[in-house]
This record gives C-alpha cells, structure tokens and sequence, in this order.
C-alpha cells in the first residue's frame, strides 16, 4: 500500500481536507495530527475499518480505542448516559488533552471497545484534528500512530517512519503540542479513577469534580494476570529498543553512578544544562522541573536514541508531580519499571 503525505497548515486547506475525509468515510486509515500526539484514525462506527488500525499497529486484540468527537453534542450518540461529572469535566477539559470513560451505547462496534461494556471519549483542540472530524462528519476511533509497543510519535515523521506501506495516509499538521498522550478517567467507578496521567492534572480533575482515585497501575507494574482497569496499562510501552534504566537522586549521585556503570553503547538521558558533566553521545529532554518541557520532547529523544544504536541508557528521574506525574508514568514503561534509587 502506498502511503500518502498530506501536509494540512490550516482548517482554510479544504482541498486536502476533502481529500482525508473521503478515505476515511470509504474505511481507510490516516495518521492525524492532534494536541497529544499523532493518533491513527478510522471510522469509529465501522468495525472492518477499525480492525486495519489494529493490523497496521501490531495491536494486541483485547487493547480498547478511544473515540474522537469535534463537539460535545456527538458523545449523545456514543454512551447511554451523561452524568453530572462528565459535563464538568468537558465544560473545563474540553476540547483538549483529556479521554473520559462512559458506559457505551450499542453504536460502538466491539472492535472499538474489545468487549469492555464501555468506551473512551476525547474532543482533540488540534485545530486540524478538529476540522477532520468534522469534514469526514463521523467519530473516530484512534489510538497513538505508532506501532504497538513503540514510542508514541508527536511528528508525521514519527508516524511515516513506524506506517510507511500500511495506512492510507499520514497528515502533517506540525509538531504535537503537548507529547504525551491524553489523561484517562473513568466515570464508571464508584469514585472516579485516573486510569492513565497526561496534560490534565489530577489536582486539575480534583479542583472540577471533587474526590478522584488514581489507579494503582499509574506507577506500579502488575503482576502476573492480574486485570488492569484500563487494558493499555498492562504492556510494556512506549520502549526504545535500547533498556532504559531509571536513577533517582542528586546529579552529583547520578554523575558517579554513570561514571561507574557506564560501557560500550551506553549513553546518559539528563536534563538540559547537564550534558556537560559527561562524555561521548548525551540526550536531554528539558530542564530539570520543566515537565511541560519534558513532556513535549520525551518521546522524540526516545525515537533519537534508538536511532543513535545506543544499547542502554541511564535516565535523570523526572519530578512527579504535575504533568511531571504522566512524564515519570512514560519513562517508567520505557523503562520496564527499572529503577533504581540513590536516595
Ligand atoms: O492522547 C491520546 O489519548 C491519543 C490521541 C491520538 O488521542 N490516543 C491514545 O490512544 O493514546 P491509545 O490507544 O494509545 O491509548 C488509549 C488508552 C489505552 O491504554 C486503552 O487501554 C485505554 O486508553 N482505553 C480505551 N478505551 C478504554 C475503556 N473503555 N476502558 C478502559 N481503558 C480504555
Ligand atoms: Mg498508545
């Protein structure tokens, strides 16, 4: 298959625009740019379209999609209820970098939501995100555009570079905002639960809807068949192919621990200021308690280290509050919960 690059600067690109549209509404697959990062969209309502997300990622079976809405009126269609949590969630959030969980209505195929009786739903603020969504007049069903296991791409480059050959097409709208994908909650809990941290904060959360729990799976690792709320949590993600090794503690701790563990093909992740306290190939990835910074950059240094051959890395520990909380929840999946602390 061939792919396509379709570059969109502006919703005014009503050309190009059109032209996504059609092969979405024919049930192809086009990587999109939103404010997260790179999403790899089809029809949400069409279950053979959804199925080729899967093949094109490698996507194990049993991991639900979320649904891409453009305003809020189009979720009416998608749950069977509204709570009160969810308007005020959308009201602050929305659009913008938050997926709510609601009890599915029977529109949503099971190749959607993998047998959960629920299903994930986000309003992007990507401006070329939104006028998509709009143009092809359907929800879409889209996870990240990367394949499965693989950092998550915040560049069309990223996406071509993991799709090439397996979806239709791939939009350029620049970089994405953000770097990490959305915040999860569910509002099919008792108490509302972070499923997975992003741009929105759970303090942010808390300050609109009150008490909100968040799932232990944020930052620790399951163990053996234990069942996940949010069935993403349980793979190893968003992994370079080099082992990603997690220190905490000071920079002069981090500085000899290097000194002492560094070899061949090894390199050092730190933040911005420090690459002068080691030698050979060092990446950073935003100054240190900049998490918004960090956020933005972590999965395209990922990309750049594995591009490097570098076979290990020792990475500074992000700061987890914050946004800080969603950084610290990546790096550790690239990490495989390696860490180790100096404190
Ligand atoms: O920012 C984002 O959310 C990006 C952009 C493209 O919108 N999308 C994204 O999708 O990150 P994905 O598929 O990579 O991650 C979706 C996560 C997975 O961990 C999945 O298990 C979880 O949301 N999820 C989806 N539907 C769910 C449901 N009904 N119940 C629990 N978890 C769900
Ligand atoms: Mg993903």
């Amino acid at each position: 298959m061939k792919t396509r690059l379709i570059k969109i600067s502006s919703p005014a690109d009503s050309a190009e625009l059109t032209e996504v549209a059609e092969i979405l509404r024919a049930g192809g697959t086009v990587g999109i740019p939103t404010e997260t990062v790179y999403g790899l969209a089809a029809n949400a309502l069409d279950g053979s379209a959804v199925k080729k997300i899967f093949a094109a990622k490698g996507r194990p079976q049993d991991n639900p999609l979320i649904v891409h809405i453009s305003c809020f009126d189009e979720i009416k269609a998608l749950v069977t209820e509204i709570p009160d949590k969810a308007v005020k969630l959308a009201d602050a959030f929305w659009p913008g970098p938050l997926t709510i969980i609601l009890p599915k209505s029977s529109i949503i195929p099971d190749e959607v939501s993998c047998g959960l009786p629920s299903v994930a739903v986000r309003m992007p603020s990507h401006t070329i995100a939104n006028a998509i969504i709009r143009a092809t007049g359907l929800p879409l069903a889209a996870p990240s555009a990367n394949t499965s296991g693989k950092p998550s791409p915040t560049t069309a480059q990223h996406v071509m570079h993991d799709m090439d050959g397996k979806i239709d097409a791939v939009v350029d709208g620049g970089e994405s905002a953000v770097g990490v994908e959305s915040t999860v909650i569910t509002l099919c809990t008792p108490v509302p639960r972070l499923l997975r941290p992003g741009g929105i904060t759970l303090a942010q959360l808390r300050s609109v809807i009150g008490e909100v729990d968040a799932d232990p799976a944020v930052f620790a690792e399951l163990d053996e068949g234990e069942r996940p709320a949010s069935p993403g949590m349980k793979y190893k993600h968003y992994s370079p192919e080099a082992d990603v090794i997690i220190i905490k503690g000071a920079l002069d701790k981090f500085i000899a621990y290097v000194s002492e563990h560094s070899c061949v093909g090894s390199t050092v992740l730190c933040f911005d200021g420090e690459e002068k306290n080691f030698s050979g190939i060092v990446f950073t990835y935003g100054e240190p308690g900049d998490a918004d910074e960090q956020a933005h950059r972590l999965f395209d240094v990922l990309r750049k280290i594995d591009a490097s051959g570098m076979r290990r890395v020792y990475a500074r520990c992000p700061e987890t509050k914050g946004v800080g909380m969603a950084v610290y929840n990546r790096l550790l999946r690239a990490a495989a919960f390696k860490v180790v602390d100096l404190n």
